[in-house]
């Protein structure tokens, strides 16, 4: 099975270097030319969920620059031979126009009428503005809760085992296509295979906005407070917070139509502890000096608020206030 995996970060790299060793025909795809030639050269290096064990995966690796210079083979991408599979592991700030245009080059070559797309982001709005940029890829969804932390430009920890759920996303999809419909099990199979636990869900939304209420949670909290996932409802004035701005995003994400989660805030808590010992995304990009997912986080349940005749006043003052503490987008 062929898999572009684009974007070298930590996501990028874990999923690349496991498919690839389970006999996926796996090529990466980065922001940067040296980090292209330097997986080429020395192929990924994994460090297994134990922490100790590691070895070198040999990938195939590109420049996303030379995304318009790919020659398709034509009886690979011929529909006949089943979907190949674009996942798209980068960042929500990093899906600018530039992104996009190269996205449907590598999606949409003249022989290539059968790529479909798996989004692996946090936050909201991203599907909706990759289908306007590809009206025509059958898009597909997928929130996962594995823990991977890049080390370096070809290192990666896989940090903890977690889940993956897929499913056709808005109406790009295929209504009636089997061929898009036996291509999604073979994925899902060559993930499982890999060593992920997925599965095809028809649950999806609920499962984004689940995650999301946990990323809008611990993610800007940790980020302004500048502590771990599990000190965070260790002290009895930044729990108060997180409640707060838990029952907000919940009131909002049920209004958006999140089926009520079981125990919301066990949930957020359990999250806590299960990772207490990482730093989130949201603060390693604070600390790193980079731009932040806030605005698809946070800034993400705002909107869906204003859509839905609500108001998210800590949701938007968040916002604001973790957006003070990054440099500004380009
Ligand atoms: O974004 C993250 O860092 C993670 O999804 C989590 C678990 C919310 C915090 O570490």
């Amino acid at each position: 099975m062929q898999i572009d995996v684009v974007g070298g970060g930590s996501l990028g790299l874990l999923y690349g270097a496991k498919l690839a060793d389970a006999g996926a025909d796996v090529t990466i795809w980065t922001r940067s030319m040296e980090q292209a030639v330097q997986l080429a050269e020395q192929g990924i290096r994994l460090i297994e969920v134990d922490g100790i064990s590691e070895r070198v995966i040999r990938v195939k690796s590109e420049w996303m620059e030379h995304a318009s210079l790919r020659e398709w083979n034509k009886d690979q991408n011929s529909k006949s031979a089943g979907y190949n599979w674009l996942l798209l592991t980068v960042k929500q700030t990093d899906l600018n126009d530039h992104l996009l245009k190269k996205l449907a080059l590598l999606t949409n070559g003249p022989e290539n009428e059968a790529a479909a797309m798996m989004c692996l982001q946090n936050g909201v709005g991203h599907l909706e503005r990759i289908q306007e940029a590809l009206p025509n890829l059958p898009l597909h969804a997928a929130v996962t809760t594995e823990g991977a932390k890049r080390l370096d430009s070809r290192t990666v920890a896989h940090t903890g085992k977690g889940q993956l759920w897929l499913g056709e996303w808005g109406g790009n999809g295929r209504k009636g296509d089997e061929t898009l419909a036996i291509s999604q099990k073979m994925l899902v199979s060559m993930l499982q295979s890999a060593g992920f636990a997925s599965s095809l869900s028809n649950d999806l939304e609920n499962r984004i906005f689940h995650k999301l209420l946990i990323n809008a949670v611990i993610n800007p909290l940790t980020a302004i407070y500048d502590v771990e996932n599990g000190q965070l409802p260790a002290h009895p004035a930044r729990e108060k917070l997180m409640r707060e701005l838990y029952m907000e995003t919940e009131h909002v994400l049920v209004k958006a139509g999140m089926a009520m989660p079981e125990d919301g805030w066990q949930l957020i808590i359990d999250v806590c502890r299960q990772t207490s010992r990482n730093i989130s995304s949201m603060l390693s990009d604070i600390r790193a000096g980079r731009v932040t997912e806030i605005d698809a986080i946070n800034g993400g349940v705002t909107r869906l608020a204003a859509k839905h005749g609500l108001q998210a006043p800590l949701n938007l003052a968040i916002t604001e206030l973790v957006q003070a503490l990054h440099p500004k987008a380009e």
